[in-house]
């Protein structure tokens, strides 16, 4: 009997052990997961040394899942699987927004804010001020519509990941008005790198990929009847806009900032943004 033959026969032994349970969903998964997994290793003729190195990355990756951090997560990220699982579950509909990864940063219970305060607490940089309205596919304002926002401080951290910052910083939850409308402020995302002092860091070295992601604000858009979206608005420019670590940019939900010519607004920078809910 041949190499390949011996294998295929140990594959079908393998999958009748695991996928002949009275769940359906299991079964599919588990058996397409088997098929690729062996496919993988006979394909590429897998060799003890690099099984071991396979076992020795997924084994520090588990090792540094400590407290907040999830170098699992990170790992999907950067491999595209986060984003190619976004891609599958969340379909456009009608001209609805288009969701984006959610990162390992979400941290629930954000503040709530009033309509145009500040997410800012601590840090220094260009200040924006950032309103649109929240709408229905057929154009109609969603009032009473949830804003959950996060993005990194100027320092390139966000605050789950810097002692020094306040807990809050850079985080808020608010709610639309009557007419839809929002409006914030806080101080211009810029590039950062995800965490590189992990396996997935290394990983990122080994195939020469720099670590960083593009300016981005992270934004959960809910509102009751309708289906939530979780989505990062990218600033058009930004020079990884072409090489996100996370592979998460997406065409539509590239926003320009306009230079703010109205001094009563006391702020450098303008975003006009509307965000699109499918019933
Ligand atoms: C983020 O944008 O917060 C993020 C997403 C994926 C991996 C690392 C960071
Ligand atoms: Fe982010």
């Amino acid at each position: 009997m041949t190499q390949f033959n011996s294998n295929q026969l140990l594959l079908d032994q393998v999958i009748a052990a695991y996928s002949r349970t009275d769940n359906e969903r299991w079964n599919t998964v588990i058996e397409s997961l088997l098929r690729h997994l062996h496919g993988f290793a006979n394909e590429v003729e897998l060799r003890p040394e690099e099984w071991w190195m396979a076992i020795d990355f997924l084994t520090r990756t588990g090792q540094s899942c400590v407290g907040p951090r999830q170098e699992f997560i990170l790992l999907s990220d950067a491999l595209g699987l986060s984003s190619a699982v976004d891609n599958l579950n969340n379909a456009t509909m009608g001209g609805a927004t288009e969701s984006a990864v959610t990162g390992p940063f979400y941290a629930p219970h954000s503040p709530h804010i009033e309509n145009g305060g500040s997410i800012a607490l601590a840090g220094e940089g260009e200040t924006v001020l950032i309103r649109g309205r929240v709408l229905a596919t057929d154009g109609k304002p969603i009032a009473g519509a949830e804003l959950d926002i996060w993005h990194t401080s100027p320092n390139q951290l966000y605050a789950v990941q810097d002692k020094n910052q306040p807990e809050m910083n850079f985080r808020g939850k608010l709610r639309t008005t009557a007419d839809g409308g929002f409006a914030f402020r806080t101080i211009k995302p810029i590039a950062y790198p995800v965490p590189v002092d992990g396996p997935v860091g290394q990983l990122l070295g080994k195939a020469g990929r720099h670590p960083m992601r593009p300016a981005h604000i992270h934004f959960i858009v809910s509102a009751e009847g309708y289906r939530s979206v979780t989505t990062q608005l990218f600033t058009r420019g930004d020079e990884y806009i072409g090489s996100d670590a996370v592979f998460g940019v997406k065409d539509s939900l590239l926003i320009d900032y306009q230079r703010n010519t109205d001094r009563s607004l006391a702020v450098d920078w303008l975003l006009e943004h509307d965000f699109v809910l499918a019933g």
